[in-house]
């Protein structure tokens, strides 16, 4: 286990790591410490030297750059944005127990966390090198290779242009305050706040401005949502959609399902979120299986638009068995779908379906 983690981590893989925190250790604070914010590594971390890193700019650009780490603090004004990064995967773990998804791991909603996040707007960059007529979309490059893949260059993905010149975009060197761990992208991660977290692509070393989307394995083939009957073990260059925003979603996060509560007034919290530019309204809560709702209170603390709420509401619940159901609505009036087996997909991504919960109250 990295060292730079809790020792009650959730590991559904040691090598490469890739691990979550307990449910409830998300609700300590509005920003996961370090040691707590979930970690999701295809290949072995690689080792980079901070002093020799240097990132690349090229494409269809008037100028390409070859920019040090220095040259990043110096030459453009430091930047700081508060967001949440989620993982496509996150609440996998409720779309197997609909049906069964092959080698991939049952990840439960600790694979969404919320740090402060430094360093410049890639804006910045992209406006010193000038997408030059043609560019649409630009490509994020690092050097980690996943050892189950036949890959020739690293992990890698694209954004589109629109949303990499929005300034919340970031060439991040720092995470609540302290410099980047070798696991969260160090010397230098991009930081997409409000998309899949498979676009805040670590060790960042070559932005790559281009009209196409990015070829590359996790956003040509991985990361796409495929419809129900396609075969997950052929994975198709361009099939399905790729993902990109984050989906309204939301959990209980305490007590966890299955938990014994005592009868009275229990506080029941939990996390929402809603990505790009949508914001989460409203949290509704039923302690009767969805037949009645109330709303819970919503926790934002002006971290800003990229980052999550927390939610609460004290329930009075009496002796039996009662079955907790959260549903969250976001700023265009959408509410989550209502089932898992309403939004299963072959590689089991954005599971944002209600939260379901049973607890025993004795
Ligand atoms: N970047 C690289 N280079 N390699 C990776 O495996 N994983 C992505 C993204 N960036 C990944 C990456 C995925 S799927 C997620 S969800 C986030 O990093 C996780 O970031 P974290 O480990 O800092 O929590």
């Amino acid at each position: 286990m990295p060292d730079t983690k809790r020792a009650d981590m959730i590991v559904h893989e040691q090598e490469p790591y890739n691990a979550e925190p307990p449910r409830s250790a998300l609700l300590d604070d509005l920003v996961t410490p370090v040691e707590t914010f979930y970690s999701r590594n295809h290949g072995p971390v690689p080792r980079l030297d901070a002093g020799s890193w240097r990132l690349v700019v090229d494409g269809l650009v008037r100028e390409p750059l070859s920019l040090s780490l220095d040259d990043l603090r110096t030459a453009f004004p430091e930047r700081e944005v508060t967001a949440t990064l989620q993982c496509a995967g996150a609440r996998r773990a409720d779309l197997l127990a609909v049906r069964d998804i092959p080698g991939e791991a049952p990840w439960g909603p600790g694979a969404t966390s919320t740090a402060r996040w430094s360093g410049v707007s890639l804006a910045d960059v992209l406006a010193r090198s000038g997408p030059a007529t043609g560019a649409a979309h630009v490509g994020l490059e690092a050097p980690d290779r996943s050892p189950d893949l036949d890959q020739e260059v690293g992990y890698g993905g694209s954004i589109p242009l629109a949303k990499a010149l929005s300034p919340e975009v970031l060439l991040a060197w720092a995470m609540n305050g302290q410099p980047l761990t070798p696991l969260h992208g160090a010397p230098v991660r991009v930081v997409v706040p409000g998309w899949i977290g498979a676009r805040s692509v670590k060790w960042v070393q070559r932005v790559h401005v281009s009209a196409e989307t990015s070829t590359n394995y996790y956003q040509d083939k991985a990361y796409r949502l495929l419809p129900v009957e396609a075969d997950p073990t052929e994975l198709v260059a361009g099939a399905g959609f790729a993902l990109g925003p984050v989906a309204l979603n939301c959990d209980l996060l305490s007590p966890p399902d299955g938990a014994r509560v005592v009868a009275g007034t229990t506080t029941l919290r939990g996390y929402a979120y809603a990505g790009d530019d949508r914001s989460v309204v409203r949290v509704d809560v039923s302690t009767d299986g969805g037949r009645t709702w109330r709303q819970a209170a919503l926790q934002q603390d002006d971290h800003g638009p990229w980052a999550w709420c927390h939610w609460r509401l004290d329930v009075a619940l009496s002796a039996g068995r009662t079955e907790v159901v959260v549903r969250a609505w976001d700023s265009t009036g959408a509410l989550q779908p209502r089932s898992p087996s309403d939004v299963w997909n072959p590689k089991g991504y954005v599971n944002n379906s209600w939260a379901r919960a049973g607890l025993t109250v004795l």
